[in-house]
């Protein structure tokens, strides 16, 4: 093994994985405060059969339908893809 070259993989993987948490835990706020008024979320506990959504890709689709329906606030790119983390990490879980 080359010198140097474990503490470079484990340091990736380690801010790989703060940045993660660190985005779920900030969808989770917006989605809470922005979009808790109208669904708990149970809406997305449905059955798989009967939701709408069958993918990532597809979950962010409608994250940002549904924030594009709430006019209180502009939602940033950085909001859409974190409370898209977010809710994939809680509820969906499909492969990223
Ligand atoms: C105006 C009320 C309302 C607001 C505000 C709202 N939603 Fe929804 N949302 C709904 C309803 C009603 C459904 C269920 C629609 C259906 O039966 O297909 C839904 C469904 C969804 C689904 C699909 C669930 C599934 O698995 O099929 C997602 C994802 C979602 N909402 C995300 C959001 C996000 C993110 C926000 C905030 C940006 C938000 N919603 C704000 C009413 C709302």
């Amino acid at each position: 093994m080359r010198r140097g070259q474990w503490p470079l993989a484990a340091l990736a993987a380690a801010v790989a994985l703060a940045a993660a948490a660190q985005d779920a835990a900030r969808g989770q706020r917006v989605y809470e405060t922005q979009c808790g008024g109208c669904h708990y979320e149970r809406v997305h506990q449905r059955e798989r059969s009967r939701s709408t959504v069958k993918s990532q890709a597809e979950l962010r689709v409608e994250v940002a339908r549904w924030a594009a329906q709430v006019q209180q606030r502009p939602f940033t790119l950085e909001d859409l893809d974190d409370i898209a983390a977010y809710l994939n990490e809680t509820h969906y879980r499909f492969p990223r």
